[in-house]
């Protein structure tokens, strides 16, 4: 691999040992030997097919046939590339992965010019440095000064000036004979009109951001007065994403369980300086799931201070939102979340200041855990002196945060104690929860039918360059026809009862696209014309050999029908069967129309024109009936 080194890699394989890899995902049921047995984290099962050997060291799971080393375990599971696997694993086993993020995908000419990058960054860091020191430093010593930086504090964390001036930085790089595009690479200069490159920091305090390996990888900068803007910070380049740094982090100490994380860099250098070690800072407006990613390989909590002002609290409904939907997907990252806030409005710079580290530690010890908080949210946010609770907004705001835990136990808790407020029952509460949850999955599923759509727009480009169709893949099935296959098979002696669903609306072969898919479909429905009825064990006989997805068909339809939870009586599972027929017929016509349209565009015959205009107007009308008795359900 590209990068690094294989004495590395056997070194990490060496340290990090299968079980204690797996281990933190798996909880082992069974040991017979040097095997042990457990549930498998890729699919979901009641017994244990998932197994790790101690003596390969590896694992393999005889449900769903995955299998691997402890960095392939990694790659799957946090759904990292190999490198980084590979560098996840050291950092966690004390293995030094020399490697820095990005770098294995590239050229050897991207690579130079990062690492000339890096070069500039550090060169500057020294320039900013010294001026701070120097005669035109005065301004902004007096201006560290007044905010108690103590000059340890400026030493450790590199604090320096950027000169007044449009060139100053400029030209002391020239001097060291960096070309122009090196300088442009660095994030460091604007480009004028006329095209000349002018420092973008001027006249500021200047901060560099380190990566987690203590690399100075940007800036950010601080105006000495009052004049707007109050900071300027490089933007995204070669070597800094901003989404996936947290500022502070590299000084953190690696024994720390627990991550303070806040909104401004200044307030996590106040805090290290009043001793509070374990604070760092989101680099940017909001914080993001590789953020949080990150967060959870160094510590096992983390807890948020967000301003308590308008903003500061969309922020915190925001991060909140994004961080339990990553969570939920990713089960094999476990961390704990709770929130703070810093009493009077002020922010944790401030508050150390006026009130001491002291008490600013029991501030972070009262902070609330995430679905408390946001129980307590959806009645402080709703509610008024005057007018008391406004139910119909804390209805809505503690349903739709009841839809995020995912955790059946914490919702079910909030549903109860919701249900002191609103004069319903906690299962009614429980259930309005689950179905926002639903519908926001479905909406989520629109976005990737959306996707699906550009596919095919791709696929009509691509026939008119008159390149040989692809046929779809035998095995394809998309989220929806599996669905609908599973709901159709549940509903069994209702689909041949045409007073509930008509002949018409009954599933046919062609509704599916792949192959695979066609021929379970095919022998559903023979069984179904014979009233013979097909049982699932039966169904299974036939998929024997065929694949889905990539999948064996059987492990493929089993996983499906767990994740797609019957309605809760016949007539809903009905509604829902026809909604889903509905969907995947409207989305075929969909397909089918733009083919259409690509053939109008191009044909030159006339008369082929006017056949296809008319074909394009009967599959418009049929979509349009499919529409209409979609939304009569
Ligand atoms: P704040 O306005 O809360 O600043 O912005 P602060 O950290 O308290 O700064 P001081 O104490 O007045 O110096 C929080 C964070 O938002 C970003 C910065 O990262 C800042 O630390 N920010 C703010 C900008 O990027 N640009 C701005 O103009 C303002
Ligand atoms: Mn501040």
């Amino acid at each position: 691999m590209a990068g690094i080194p294989n004495d590395v890699i056997e070194e990490v394989l060496s340290r990090a040992d299968i079980e204690s890899v797996v281990g933190q995902y798996v909880a082992f049921t069974k040991r017979t030997g040097q095997n042990l047995f457990g549930l498998c984290p890729f699919h979901s099962e009641k017994t244990p097919s998932f197994t790790v050997s101690t003596t390969k060291q590896i694992y393999k799971c005889f449900g769903c046939q995955k299998s691997g080393n402890a960095i392939g375990f990694i790659m799957e599971m946090e759904k990292l590339s190999f490198p980084e696997a590979v560098k996840y694993l050291g950092d966690k086993y004390g293995v030094e992965v020399k490697w820095a993020e990005d770098d294995n995908a590239g050229s050897k000419d991207l690579k130079d010019r990062k690492k000339r990058v890096m070069n500039i960054l550090t060169e500057t860091a020294g320039f900013y440095y010294k001026a701070l020191n120097s005669n035109e430093g005065k301004a902004a010593r007096d201006y560290a000064a007044k905010r108690q930086l103590s000059k340890d504090t400026l030493t450790k964390f590199g604090i320096g000036y950027a000169p007044d001036g449009f060139d100053n930085l400029y030209k002391f790089l020239k001097a060291k004979g960096y070309s122009d595009e090196d300088l442009k690479d660095s994030g460091l200069f604007t480009v004028s009109k006329k095209g000349n490159l002018i420092d973008l920091f001027r006249g500021r305090l200047i901060v560099p951001i380190f990566d987690s390996f203590g690399k100075i990888i940007a800036f950010g900068g601080r105006n000495l007065g009052p004049e707007l803007p109050k900071y300027v910070n490089s933007p995204d380049s070669l070597v800094y994403k901003k989404q996936n740094h947290l500022y502070a982090l590299n000084f953190v100490p690696r024994s720390s369980k627990q991550l303070i994380i806040v909104e401004g860099y200044m307030d996590a250098i106040a805090m290290h300086q009043a001793g509070i070690d374990n604070a760092v800072a989101a680099l940017g407006t909001s914080f993001t799931d590789s953020q949080l990613r990150l967060a959870s390989k160094f510590a096992e909590e983390i807890v948020f201070f967000f301003d308590s002002d308008k903003a500061g609290k969309a922020a915190a409904i925001r991060a909140t939102k994004m961080m339990l939907s990553y969570l939920k997907r990713m089960t094999g990252i476990k961390i704990r979340i709770r929130i703070a806030s810093v009493p009077e409005g002020k922010d944790p710079d401030e508050y150390i200041k006026t009130y001491g580290a002291d008490s600013f530690k029991s501030v972070v010890k009262s902070a609330k855990d995430v679905n408390d908080y946001l129980f307590d949210r959806a009645y402080d946010d709703n509610y008024d002196e005057g007018s008391g609770l406004d139910l119909t907004r804390y209805q809505e705001d503690i349903t739709t945060y009841g839809s995020w835990i995912f955790d059946p136990i914490k919702r079910e808790k909030m549903a109860v104690l919701a249900a002191q407020y609103l004069s319903a029952r906690a299962e009614t509460i429980l259930f309005a929860m689950e179905h926002a949850e639903k519908a926001s999955m479905e909406s989520s599923r629109n976005n990737e039918q959306r996707e699906m759509e550009k596919d095919t727009k791709n696929e009509v480009e691509r026939r008119r360059g008159n390149t040989p169709v692809k046929v779809p893949d035998a095995d394809r099935v998309t989220r929806d026809e599996i669905e609908l296959f599973v709901r159709c098979v549940r509903l069994r002696g209702a689909l041949a009862d045409e007073t509930k669903i008509i002949r018409n609306d009954v599933i046919r072969k062609n509704d599916f696209s792949g192959a695979n898919m066609r021929e379970i479909v095919g022998f559903f429905l023979e069984h179904f014309n014979e009233k013979t009825g097909v049982s699932d064990a039966l169904l299974i006989t036939r998929m024997n050999d065929l694949l889905l997805n990539g999948l064996k068909a059987e492990e493929f339809y089993l996983k499906a029908c767990e994740q797609i939870r019957p309605e809760s009586n016949i007539n809903a599972e009905i509604d829902m069967y026809k909604r889903n027929l509905y969907t995947v017929r409207i989305k075929k016509c969909n397909e089918e129309l733009k083919l259409v349209d690509s053939m109008i565009q191009t044909t030159e015959d006339k008369e082929k024109l006017d056949e296809y205009i008319k074909l394009n107007d009967k599959i418009e009308l049929y979509r349009q009936k499919l529409i209409e008795k979609r939304n009569k359900l």
